[in-house]
């Protein structure tokens, strides 16, 4: 007889107060995160999922290292805050995790404990974050949701875990079913507090157009504003090729928490903007469009589809 097909848990999604997860979202976590303490130079990274989160990650720790990959500490890099910490070694049969089970403890405790500055990074909604979240450096990123959708199925959708069309893909985030909640919440909650001094909102579009200038206004808006020479460097090592290589780098060395699945790193993808009009069929790209105008109608946050 055939074996059944294993599930891993850190696969099986989960609904909290209404909103999808991935299993390897805790509910303690995120019911934590109200009273969670920041400091005034934590760099809180928020992103919707697939809005370049990683690439974000990695410029703010170059900034803080003088545009050095080597130098940044990547002690808290593993995983968002609401998850229990994935650098682990994960398990790929019900035998491997009966042998080493998954330690479930919430990724906060490794954060409660680590020294200033610092970095990292969440998806969660901003009615879910703590309390005191102005009060620290907020970086939010956004992308076009048309991308951002193609990425996200590329990166969930063909997970053999539990495997969905592009079609499920553009439909769940017409229903509000993505992983994490509603996208038009998540990012017109953030796009309305972006003139608050603790706050910088940069467009991923941006950033691949113009990334000396849009790294810089994340530099000055983290406190850290760079020098010409830095500046340079840290756009150099941030570009998708290179990251790509200081990832190799230190997975090769052991180095780091990255994770690689079926060879390449989950969060490095092909890095483009306006690659979803080779994706969509001209009827996902209509029902998509009703949506999109429906929930964005009313507001003065635009974005770049090209
Ligand atoms: P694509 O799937 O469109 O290629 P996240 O980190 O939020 O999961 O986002 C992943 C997306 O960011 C992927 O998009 C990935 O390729 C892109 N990305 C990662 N590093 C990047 C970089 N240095 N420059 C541009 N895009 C990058």
């Amino acid at each position: 007889m055939a074996e059944e097909k294993y599930i891993p848990p850190f696969a099986v999604e989960h609904q909290h107060k209404g909103i999808w997860y991935p299993g390897v979202v805790l509910d303690s976590s995120i019911d934590r995160m109200k009273t969670f303490e920041m400091r005034e130079d934590d760099v809180f990274i928020v992103t919707y999922p697939k809005a370049g989160t990683h690439w974000m990650m990695e410029i703010v720790g170059l900034i803080l290292s003088n545009g050095y990959p080597d130098k940044i500490d990547r002690s808290l890099y593993s995983s968002t805050i609401e998850m229990f910490c994935v650098d682990q070694k994960l398990p790929r049969s019900k035998k491997e995790e009966e042998e080493h089970p998954i330690d479930w403890s919430p990724f906060m405790d490794v954060i409660d404990k680590a020294p200033s500055p610092r970095v990292f990074m969440t998806h969660l909604i901003y009615d879910l974050l703590p309390k005191d979240l102005l009060k620290a450096k907020v970086v939010y990123v956004a992308r076009n949701p048309k991308d951002l959708i193609l990425s996200w199925y590329n990166f969930a959708g063909k997970n053999p875990g539990m495997p969905f069309t592009m079609d499920d893909a553009i439909n769940k985030m017409i229903n509000d079913e993505v992983h994490w909640g509603p996208w038009p919440q998540h990012v017109r909650q953030f796009w309305d507090l972006r003139d608050h001094e603790n706050v910088t909102f940069v467009f991923y579009e941006d950033l691949k157009k113009e990334p000396a200038k849009y790294i810089q206004k994340v530099a000055s808006g983290i406190g850290r504003p760079l020098s010409e020479e830095v500046l340079q460097r840290v756009v150099k090592f941030s570009h998708i090729d290179a990251q790509r290589e200081t990832f190799n780098k230190m997975a090769e060395s052991g180095k780091g928490n990255l994770v690689k699945v079926g060879g390449t790193f989950t969060f490095i993808n092909k890095g483009v903007s306006g690659r979803w009009k080779q994706h969509f069929t001209v009827a996902q790209n209509e029902a998509f469009d009703e949506w999109y105008k429906s929930k964005m109608a009313d507001t003065d946050l635009k974005f770049t589809f090209e």
